[in-house]
């Protein structure tokens, strides 16, 4: 663990570093300035002359939700805050913040609350909570990417977001400059969303405190998953889960070593229950879901495969083949190729359905 307040050693600068191995679209990438941030404490006299020399600056994790363009001029804060450790075993009640996790409502209120570096890899994260017998997390098996990216696009997956397994985040505040500790509340998670999406650039985040129930419950209902599980007799283990998630994983999406992507590249809209009932009656075979009050979500992907995309390729981008909401670098595709492909999916959708996709992955 590196959270200790000692006297910071400045982060490492490389200049005009080469990104195509730090973004999972694979896309050729330059940073002007990349600075290696090992610490939370290198933050402070980064940014202050960051400002003062007015440079244009952004964080990056893992990349795997992340557009770049050719060229990052100014600083690439590539995240690198490693370590994890248990900090609060057997805690009861709201912990040390004003958490309002009802992550499983059967939850006796005890719980164990995990610190992990903003740098620390999310599947291994995932492995090493099921190892030390802390499950919970696993319905989020083998998502690309960091723990400090996973709460900005609140990470989900089989009926799981991450936003509730957070009891709290700790961050560099980029205005104030100062460190803060945002609550679960204070995150303002949503589907794919947060506080820290809602204000880009104005948190770093550096340390995520997950609060992992002790009383566990499998979560299978989701479809693809509850088929792997039909016997009503036989209870699935939370590593029986991993493994089945990253069996449906592994055959729907596309691996980022292999081909690049970001995963989904749309989210799925939300629409009234006016529109979708008036959608249902022109397409009976629409798949959507309840959502809050009012609203259902669409599945993106139906309407992308409905649209004719599905193996679709324009030069060296593409819609993958097994899940229409995924976008795939072929190899050599540029940020701007795969934005207007994106485009004129948008724009298919639109005009066919009258719903507008919204892009996921962050665009440099
Ligand atoms: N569908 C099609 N054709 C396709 C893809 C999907 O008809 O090519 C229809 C099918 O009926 C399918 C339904 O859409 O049953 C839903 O598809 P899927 O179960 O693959 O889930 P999704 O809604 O497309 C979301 C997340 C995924 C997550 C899965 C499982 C978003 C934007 N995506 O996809 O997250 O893994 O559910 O929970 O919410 C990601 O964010 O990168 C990601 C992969």
């Amino acid at each position: 663990m590196n959270f200790a307040k000692s006297a910071p050693i400045p982060a490492k600068l490389t200049s005009d570093m080469e990104l195509k191995h730090r973004n999972t679209f694979g896309l050729d990438a330059i940073a002007e300035f990349a600075y290696d941030i090992t610490s939370a404490e290198q933050l402070p006299a980064l940014l202050k002359t960051l400002t003062e020399k007015k440079m244009a600056w952004r964080v990056l994790g893992g990349g795997s939700n992340a557009l770049l363009p050719a060229q990052l001029p100014g600083a690439t804060l590539l995240m690198n805050i490693l370590g994890q450790e248990i900090v609060v075993v057997d805690g009861d009640g709201d912990g040390d913040s004003d958490s309002d996790s009802d992550s499983d409502s059967s939850n006796n209120g005890k719980h164990t609350l995990l610190a992990v570096g903003a740098g620390v890899n999310w599947h291994a994260l995932v492995a090493w909570t099921l190892k030390h017998n802390l499950p919970g997390l696993e319905n989020l098996a083998l998502i690309p990417g960091t723990v400090g990216a996973a709460p900005i696009q609140n990470i989900g997956a089989y009926g799981v977001e991450v936003g509730q397994y957070i009891d709290s985040i700790d961050a560099f505040d980029t205005i104030d400059h100062v460190f803060v500790t945002l609550s679960q509340t204070a995150c303002q998670f949503g589907y794919r969303d947060s506080l820290f999406k809602q204000h880009p650039d104005r948190f770093i985040l550096t340390r995520v405190i997950f609060k992992i129930p002790e009383h566990w419950q499998a979560r299978t209902h989701y479809a693809e998953l509850a088929q792997q599980f039909s016997d009503p007799n036989s209870l699935p283990t939370a590593q029986q889960i991993f493994d089945a998630v990253c069996r449906i994983r592994c055959k729907k999406l596309p691996d980022p070593k292999v081909i690049g992507n970001a995963g989904s590249f749309f989210q799925n809209p939300l629409v009234t229950e006016d529109q979708h009932a008036s959608l249902i009656s022109q397409y009976p075979n629409l798949v959507s879901y309840p959502d809050k009050a009012g609203m259902r979500k669409l599945a993106a992907g139906w309407l992308i495969d409905q649209c004719g995309f599905k193996g679709q390729r324009v030069g060296a981008v593409g819609v993958y083949e097994n899940q229409a909401l995924v976008l795939v670098n072929h190899g050599g595709a540029s940020a701007e190729d795969i934005l207007n492909f994106a485009k004129s999916i948008q724009l298919k959708v639109h005009q066919q359905y009258g719903v507008q996709l919204a892009i996921e992955p962050n665009i440099f």
